[in-house]
């Protein structure tokens, strides 16, 4: 494991004394920047860029090339920022670790010559588990995801997981498998804290929890949700920080009615020649 990846061991020493791991989900270089200065422990390039960023219904359309761009530019904004050590950890997007070997092999490649660290993969059926085998046997550091997991949204009726004892049987069975295989952490996604809780009690990996309640080893949340920067009421797990588009969107009036009264660009926003040589250009 890559030194700048102690962080999910390290804190996994469950002392009370540890801190969580504070994780943010992005996707632009200046925002990662911002989030290493603010001292986050990593980040995630989520494919919840398809909701966020780039205006899709559910995270499917997301491919390898848009996580592969994404990741590119989150890792130079961290390493333009005060922290350049924090870890990228970049998504497998739909569809990138279902096919053959080859595919899966060149799909990883492309996210590891971005510049990611590690890998997060969702699910952990026959084929996910073979995945992460895979990309383990690359000498790739592997993450799961489980709970709700979003690239299934076209299956799944319900979104909040393990509200039953068989479910919550088969959630922990599912951490187990992951960090069997091993993987050095696992997201819990929108699961109720109990099991969330026991999950985090049995697994030796670190559990990063999203609506997994506080009793996870760490949280992440995307950036856009904790900046406040979405219209609309946010998701139950989802605490805002700044009411970012409000700020935004007075920026972006206050733009426009200045362009209309011509009071923006000012003489300080333009560039002037010297009087002579005006002068000059005139008499030409
Ligand atoms: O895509 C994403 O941003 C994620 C996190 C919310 C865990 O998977």
């Amino acid at each position: 494991m890559s030194a700048n990846l102690q962080i999910f061991t390290a804190k996994k020493r469950r002392s009370a004394s540890s801190s969580p791991i504070a994780v943010v989900s992005l996707y632009d270089a200046p925002s990662a920047a911002l989030c290493c200065d603010a001292g986050a422990d990593a980040l995630l390039v989520g494919d919840s860029m398809g909701n966020v960023i780039l205006g899709y219904d559910n995270t499917v359309p997301v491919d390898i090339d848009a996580i592969a761009h994404h990741t590119g530019a989150v890792v130079r904004g961290v390493k333009s920022s005060s922290r350049p050590d924090v870890p990228v950890v970049a998504d497998m997007p739909f569809g990138s670790y279902h096919g053959s070997e080859n595919e899966i092999v060149a799909n990883a490649t492309r996210l590891l010559r971005a510049g990611a660290v590690a890998l997060k993969l969702e699910g952990a059926g026959a084929r996910t588990l073979r995945a992460l085998e895979l990309l383990l046997e690359m000498g790739v550091p592997v993450m799961g995801h489980i709970g709700f997991t979003p690239q299934a949204i076209l299956r799944f009726e319900t979104t909040v997981q393990g509200k039953t004892a068989p479910d919550a049987d088969r959630l922990l069975d599912e951490a187990l498998r992951l960090e069997n295989v091993g993987c050095f952490g696992v997201v819990l996604e929108a699961m109720t804290q109990q099991v969330a809780a026991r999950i985090t009690r049995d697994v030796q990996m670190a559990t990063i929890g999203i609506g997994a309640g506080a009793q996870c080893d760490g949280q992440v949340l995307v950036w856009h949700d904790l900046a406040g920067l979405l219209p609309g009421k946010p998701f139950r797990f989802v605490r805002q920080y700044a009411q970012g588009r409000e700020v935004l969107l007075e920026a972006a009036q206050n733009y426009v009615r200045e362009v209309k009264s011509k009071e923006f660009p000012a003489t300080e926003n333009a560039w002037s020649m010297n009087d002579e040589e005006a002068a000059r250009w005139k008499n030409e």
